[in-house]
């Protein structure tokens, strides 16, 4: 087997910059795939299901230490194909939004483009992990169009609403902070926080669908709200149109 088919440990030798820019390349497809329907949303519908994407592809460092943990140390010199089976979040894709209900639409569009290929979905959301982290998993297969051929890539896509997230970024710090020795009363705190957030995500999604049901405000209030010049008569009768359905 030729070596550039094989990890180099510690260095970027051209084999392993190769299969590097093959995960940048199929994070950056799904990333211009979820732009493109938040800007359609923005532009062509009344809400967003998306409210940020953000993406990472792993560091040499961090890609190495999973592979140790993962059962293909660098130092074996494992092929791409053995790291690429077991390592499958080399590359990254966040997106948040801020309703489940929303979590389960945007997952249910990119599912469904026939470039992709969903591999596996774990849903942290229906059966939270034991500490409470809620997100919704997906391991996306997207075909990266290279010059010497297609290479299918898998993306690590987590679909999580703006209380998930929040709960999430606390607990990493946390987890970091104390080396992965989190003592027991922060731990309980953490699952608190979770039912707390969990609890939020129902009661914004209940209040969600109430003004989904709504009439949507006359065109002309809207245009006037828009422009921020609002007369008396406009003001009050968007303030009428606004609290009538709430009263
Ligand atoms: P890892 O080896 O950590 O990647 O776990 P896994 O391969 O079993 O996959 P899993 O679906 O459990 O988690 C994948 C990713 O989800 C992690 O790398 C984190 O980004 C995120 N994640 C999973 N569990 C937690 C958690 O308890 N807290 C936080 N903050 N993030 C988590
Ligand atoms: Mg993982």
């Amino acid at each position: 087997m030729d070596t550039d088919d094989r990890w180099e440990p510690g260095s970027l030798g051209e084999g392993t910059r190769r299969f590097l820019l093959e995960h940048k390349f199929g994070m950056e497809e799904i990333v211009t795939k979820l732009n493109i329907l938040k800007d359609e949303f923005a532009h062509l519908h009344e809400s967003n299901p998306i409210e940020h994407v953000s993406s990472r592809i792993k560091t040499l460092e961090s890609l190495e230490e999973k592979m140790g943990r993962k059962g293909v140390p660098a130092d074996s010199r494992p092929s791409f194909e053995e790291i690429r089976a077991r390592v499958t979040d080399i590359a990254g894709v966040r997106v948040v939004c801020s309703f489940v209900s929303d979590v389960y639409h945007v997952f249910d569009m990119l599912g469904s483009q026939s470039d992709l290929t969903v591999r596996e979905v774990r849903d942290y959301i229906t059966e939270p992990k034991a500490n409470g982290y809620r997100s919704l998993h997906a391991l996306i297969e997207v075909p990266v169009f290279l010059s010497a051929g297609t290479v299918p890539v898998l993306v690590e896509v987590q679909i999580r609403t703006i209380a998930m997230d929040f709960w999430a970024s606390l607990e990493h710090k946390i987890y970091y902070k104390y080396r992965r020795e989190v003592p027991q009363q922060l731990l309980a705190g953490l699952r608190d926080a979770a039912e707390t957030a969990a609890t939020l995500d129902t009661t914004m999604e209940g209040l969600h669908q109430e003004i989904r049901g709504l009439e949507p405000l006359p065109d002309d209030v809207v245009r006037s709200l828009r422009a921020g010049i609002s007369s008396d008569a406009m003001l009050r009768s968007s303030l009428k149109h606004l609290a009538d359905p709430l009263l």
